[in-house]
């Protein structure tokens, strides 16, 4: 039977921790840190993402400000919203919900954030740092990913170091695959990026130590796609047709093979909310110097 990887209480902890840190920003700086979040248009997931993520700043202290703009909001306005908040000295992180509305391109609002602002790491130069192994900001679920994955690996006694271990990443999106595939490979881990274009992929998934599934279709992978005793992430959020959330895993199945196993939900989605207070805290403490 896997271990559950219980992301709930881990998150609970790191916002206590994220929490401390705040208080004594304020202390010092006589301010608190500021986050402001920015959603363009009515997509209702987005909507409850963002009001999920103005609540948790509030709840650690952060100074959260949540920005709602209609789905007409030009490319060219909203350039120059996100350059009043990079000018703005109360400001420490930016974050723009995506998706963006068709015809607004998503690249030029990304690049339009100031890197040292960029909570989510999204921005080409905290992508570049990371992937050149330097100081930048790392993009928040492939950091809950880590997070995760430690608590795992030290409530039963095995060291961080994956050297030697094989990770395979299913999915290569900018948000999560391959940000997390630079976290593994840092850590040593062996690391394969697998997608829709691989060959055999139950195949090269069984060879995986570390597995995350990051693809956004539910039940995916099955129990049969496992290594017995793998340590699986699932990052997937879907919906099935019946109102329940599932994983990119067949958790159910997969209880029976894996060594640990993240929940849908209460896994890899609570770390995500925490990682962005951790990401604004460290912004702001960065930028007062
Ligand atoms: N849309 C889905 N996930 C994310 C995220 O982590 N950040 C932003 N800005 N938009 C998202």
């Amino acid at each position: 039977m896997a271990r559950i990887i219980d992301g709930k209480v881990l998150a609970a902890q790191r916002r206590a921790r994220v929490a401390a840190g705040v208080a004594e920003f304020c202390a010092r700086n006589g301010r608190a840190p500021g986050l402001e979040v920015v959603l363009v248009g009515d997509d209702p997931a987005s909507a409850v993402y963002t009001r999920n993520k103005e609540k948790a700043a509030a709840e650690v202290g952060i100074r959260g400000v949540l920005h709602r703009l209609p789905d007409t909001t030009s490319e060219a306005w909203l350039v120059d919203f996100v350059a009043s908040l990079n000018a703005n000295p109360a400001i420490d992180g930016i974050l723009v919900q995506l998706p963006l509305p068709r015809g607004i391109d998503v690249n030029r609002i990304i690049d339009a954030i100031l890197p040292s602002k960029d909570v989510d790491g999204f921005h080409p130069m905290n992508a570049g740092m990371l992937s050149v192994g330097r100081e930048g900001l790392v993009p928040c679920t492939p950091r809950g990913c880590m997070a995760l994955l430690d608590a795992h690996l030290e409530a039963v006694g095995e060291g961080l170091d994956l050297g030697g271990k094989h990770a395979v990443v299913i999915g290569r999106s900018n948000i999560v695959g391959k940000p997390l595939g630079q976290l593994l490979l840092a850590r040593n881990a062996t690391v394969t990026m697998a997608h829709s274009r691989t060959r055999d992929l139950p195949a090269v998934c069984r060879t995986a130590d570390i597995l995350v599934a990051a693809v956004g279709r539910a039940a995916m992978v099955r129990a049969d796609w496992l290594k017995p005793g793998a340590i699986v992430l699932d990052v997937g959020i879907n919906r099935t047709a019946d109102g329940k959330l599932c994983g990119d895993v067949d958790s159910e199945a997969a209880m029976a093979v894996a060594g640990a196993l993240t929940p849908v939900p209460g896994g890899v989605g609570p770390m995500t909310i925490a990682m962005l207070l951790e990401n604004t805290l460290l912004a702001a403490s960065r930028r007062v110097g």
